[in-house]
């Protein structure tokens, strides 16, 4: 067979060959709308306290310069270590995506001048988040953060108003099985007390430990406290505990957190080894944990004080906490719990046709429904009435309006009632103020 031809066989096949279809990125899924309206629920929850409670919406770029989280998140975390999406912009810039919303926030509130508004700002954002961790339920690589934040206050009264909202969003989600953990990782000055006597007690035990906490043992002992490796876990059980070392100020703010969570009456349970992963907290640090089927304490949310952070970043003293939780592993709970949220689209009207003609009718009177602020259901491309009469039950739409051939030649609509089945024919031209009308009286 001559060369050409062959070739051209060749294309042939590889055209009829099926592609492979392109997935998403490892880590990574997609939020399909069966599952939106657990979102919206969810979200619209948190946006609603947060409103109000005083605070207003930020939004921050989901790109970062890179030095941005390595000075706040610290360097010896997980985070920076090994979490972080980072490359070099074609100007040779080092950025990063996000892998959280509290940096961001710090940066925003320095470089937006926020010192000078009237204190304490109260802020609270929502948005993807990433992180390079291995994947696996309830942890990806890009997921949603809602969170808030209240900077340039340093009473332990805004640590409980904190707490408290961040356990009411879940209440008022229906999550009732979470519990709060607490704990308070004191100052820069008793936690470097506390640091020694750790690392003193670890040494003790080195060969006790897992690789990891033999690295980290002199440069962030704090983080071997959580780690979950059971040896681990058993050396750190009688590890001295910070509560016991606190210094005055910190000590009394502490009581205070906790004795305003009493008078909120607000459940907690005190436990000394939470640190938390990231580098920048001071004083108060709690989780709102759910327990998963093995018995394991998963975390839904986290937060806490940072009152060094703004300092850091190169603004002025400014005392501030706050708390976010990850929409993903809330929405997977509510998934569970099977909640029951009527999320059914419901409409005022259903836009019912027969025939190309009567379809042209319905697609302009869909448009004159809408900006008449009408809540308006179709299915254009259904052709039974019946079905297309059984989706406007679906929707509980309360009026069908019908378009058949007759209709659409005599530029009329049948108007019908979907609870009492009364149908009356009405004119194009006053069918919207005719439901408007009938809207009000339903
Ligand atoms: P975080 O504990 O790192 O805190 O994250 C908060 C929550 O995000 C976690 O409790 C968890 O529910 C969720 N989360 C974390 N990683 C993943 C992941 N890979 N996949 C799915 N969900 C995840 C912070 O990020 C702090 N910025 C919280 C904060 C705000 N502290 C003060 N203000």
């Amino acid at each position: 067979m001559p060369r050409v031809k062959k070739e051209a066989i060749k294309e042939v096949k590889k055209s009829k060959r099926k592609t492979k279809p392109i997935q998403t990125v490892k880590g990574m899924k997609d939020i399909l709308p069966s599952e939106q309206f657990l979102w919206d629920y969810i979200l619209d929850n948190g946006r609603k306290l947060c409103m109000e409670f005083g605070f207003g919406r930020i939004e921050t770029p989901i790109l970062e310069q890179t030095e941005l989280f390595q000075r706040g998140v610290g360097t010896i975390t997980d985070i920076v270590e090994k979490e972080m999406f980072s490359f070099e912009t074609k100007g040779g810039d080092n950025v990063s995506l996000r892998p959280e919303g509290t940096a961001g926030v710090v940066r925003s509130y320095i470089e937006n001048g926020m010192s000078k508004w009237s204190q304490p700002v109260k802020l609270y954002y929502e948005g993807q988040m990433f992180r390079y961790e291995k994947p696996q339920s309830g942890r990806y690589r890009q997921f949603h953060h809602f969170g808030f934040e209240i900077l340039g206050d340093s009473c332990p009264a805004i640590d409980a108003q904190v707490i408290y909202l961040a356990w009411k969003i879940f209440q008022k989600s229906g999550i009732d099985d979470a519990v709060i953990q607490l704990n308070s990782i004191g100052c820069s000055e008793c936690r470097s007390v506390y640091k020694k006597m750790l690392v003193d007690y670890y040494e003790m035990k080195i060969n006790k430990l897992c690789h990891d906490c033999k690295r980290r043992l002199n440069e962030n002992p704090l983080r071997l406290l959580d780690c979950k490796e059971e040896k681990c876990t058993q050396v750190s059980f009688s590890a001295p505990q910070i509560i016991d070392h606190l210094c005055q100020p910190c000590h009394d703010h502490f009581k205070n957190v906790l004795e305003f969570l009493d008078e909120l009456e607000i459940p907690y349970v005190l436990n000394s080894n939470l640190v938390r992963g990231l580098d920048y907290y001071t004083r108060t640090v709690f989780e709102i944990c759910q327990s998963d089927a093995n018995g394991n304490q998963k975390s839904l949310g986290g937060g806490g004080r940072y009152d060094d952070l703004v300092k850091t970043m190169g603004g002025e003293e400014t005392p501030a906490i706050g708390f976010s939780f990850g929409v993903e592993r809330v929405v997977e709970s509510l998934l569970k719990k099977e909640i029951k949220i009527d999320h059914r689209v419901k409409k005022d009207v259903f836009l019912v046709q027969l025939g190309d003609m009567a379809r042209k009718k319905i697609l302009k009177l869909f448009d004159k429904l809408i900006d008449s602020n009408i809540a308006v259901g179709e299915s254009l491309g259904r052709g039974s009435i019946k079905s297309q009469l059984r989706m406007a039950n679906k929707t509980s739409s309360k009026f069908a309006l019908i378009i058949g051939q007759k209709e659409a030649l005599d530029d009329t609509v049948i108007i019908r009632d979907m609870e009492s089945g009364m149908q009356e024919v009405v004119t194009m031209n006053d069918i919207v103020d005719e439901i408007k009308k009938r809207l009000k009286n339903k």
